[in-house]
């Protein structure tokens, strides 16, 4: 009697379990294997990945590629992959978090042997997308993953001047009509193509009750290549990599916002490079908003000031020149983590430092609708000069509040690797990663 009871009881309670994880958000990892192979402070270890899986509802191991001649899904590094085992050594972490998903990721800006590929197995038919669906359902399932993720890299939007002056305006005008920010002319049979190839895959995928999701990459124009209503029915669910609008590298000459959470006011800026436009233009075209989570970096992007940028910091900042020097742990050019920003940013240890260690000014985003940014004004003979804007744990969970408001399916961050996995900053690790967990709540 008393375990029957306790039996319905139970029942009971695993119901509630089973509504409530119905609603939950999706927190979604990116993980970027090539973290596991970086030396030093930013080297990320399989016991960091476990720290992270708590927070974690889906894992999206990043990148496979596909080959160039067959269409085939492969790997982009066989040696971690297959030789030291990594796919396996990732996805048997199952066993001990069963209630994370694991996805392989293709794409993702990492495949750069003939980048026109991804075009062109759209246009190769149904044979070369069978090869491709064939060999993604075959890697999925051999090593044991819950499904694919594709981060297609199509065409980009061409990089603009982040404001327009008159002059500017008429100048973009005549542009457009001399073809200059057309980058594919056959967009829209790419887009039928894409949504065929998509369709079929699901299709291969759910008949062995594995998992697609689609990631629309930073500067892939979604009304270009996504026919939003078919994409919504085909996919679990879409990552929107909604930052890195403006970078030093696409527009070395100025520096703005990277990933604000809203359009900025003033300066007529260009109305969308910015979070909400991206997701209400899914919304408008009708995408379950349960299926729509928008992507966070945990990263921010460096400009190099010149005497010429001025002393405000006030973006839009003119006169910069390109990408400042890699972090010592990102090791890439104009980019520096969550855990380098905070160093740099004004802190007991720094307070008397000079030159390339002097601090930078911080100036936080109380509207909380921006994101942050950082700066060091370049000295009379234009060094040291650096200007960040990145989101920091607090810019971040006012984009997860957004995602609660709104109701979308959660949060996808870019990604664990460039967190401050170690708590190099104030001591908790993963800072951006709990921010954004805990608003999602
Ligand atoms: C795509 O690009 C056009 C022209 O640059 C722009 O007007 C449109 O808003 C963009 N769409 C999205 C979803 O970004």
């Amino acid at each position: 009697m008393l375990s029957l009871r306790l039996g319905l009881a139970l029942t009971a309670l695993l119901s509630a379990l089973q509504l409530s994880s119905a609603a939950k958000p999706h927190m979604v990892c990116y993980y970027d294997s090539l973290g596991f192979e970086r030396r030093g402070l930013a080297q990320f270890t399989l016991t960091d990945m476990e720290l992270a899986l708590q927070f974690c509802t889906h894992v999206i191991y990043g990148y496979a590629g596909i080959n160039p001649d067959t269409f085939e899904l492969n790997s982009l590094n066989p040696r971690l992959d297959f030789e030291r085992r990594h796919y396996a050594q990732i996805t048997v972490l199952k066993e001990k978090y069963p209630y994370v998903k694991f996805l392989l990721s293709v794409g993702g800006d990492r495949d750069l042997e003939q980048e026109d590929k991804y075009i062109k197995l759209l246009e190769s038919g149904l044979q070369g997308q069978k090869r491709f669906i064939d060999s993604a359902r075959d890697v999925v399932r051999r090593f044991n993953f819950d499904g694919v993720d594709l981060a297609f890299q199509l065409p980009r939007n061409k990089p603009r001047k982040v404001h327009s002056d008159v002059g500017m305006a008429w100048k973009s005008f005549k542009k457009f009509f001399t073809g200059d920010f057309v980058v594919d002319t056959e967009a829209e049979t790419h887009k039928e193509q894409l949504t065929g190839l998509v369709s079929n895959l699901n299709t291969a995928l759910k008949a062995n009750d594995l998992l697609l999701s689609l990631t629309v990459l930073p500067n892939v124009n979604s009304t270009w290549y996504f026919d939003v209503p078919a994409i919504g029915r085909s996919v679990d669910f879409v990552n929107l990599a909604t930052f890195d609008f403006v970078t030093p590298t696409r527009n070395p000459e100025e520096a703005d916002y990277s990933s604000p959470l809203y359009e900025v006011p003033d300066q007529s800026r260009l109305p969308h490079y910015n979070v909400n436009f991206q997701m209400e233009h899914w919304l408008l075209q009708r995408m379950p908003a349960s299926k729509l989570n928008i992507g966070i970096a945990s990263y921010g992007r460096a400009w190099k000031l010149t005497t010429d940028s001025g002393t405000t910091g006030q973006p839009v900042v003119a006169e910069t020149n390109g990408p400042a020097p890699a972090g010592s742990q990102s090791k890439t050019d104009g980019l520096l983590n969550w855990a380098e920003i905070c160093q740099l940013l004004p802190n007991p240890s720094n307070v008397n430092a000079k030159g390339n260690a002097a601090p930078l000014r911080r100036v936080s985003d109380s509207t909380k609708r921006l994101g942050s940014y950082a700066y060091r004004a370049a000295n009379e003979d234009g060094e040291y000069g650096m200007w960040v804007s990145y989101d920091d744990p607090d810019t971040a969970a006012s984009k997860a509040q957004y995602v609660r408001a709104k109701n979308l399916g959660g949060v996808a961050l870019f990604d664990l690797t460039q967190d401050d996995f170690r708590g190099q900053c104030t001591g908790d690790r993963f800072p951006m990663l709990r921010a954004i967990k805990y608003r999602l709540l």
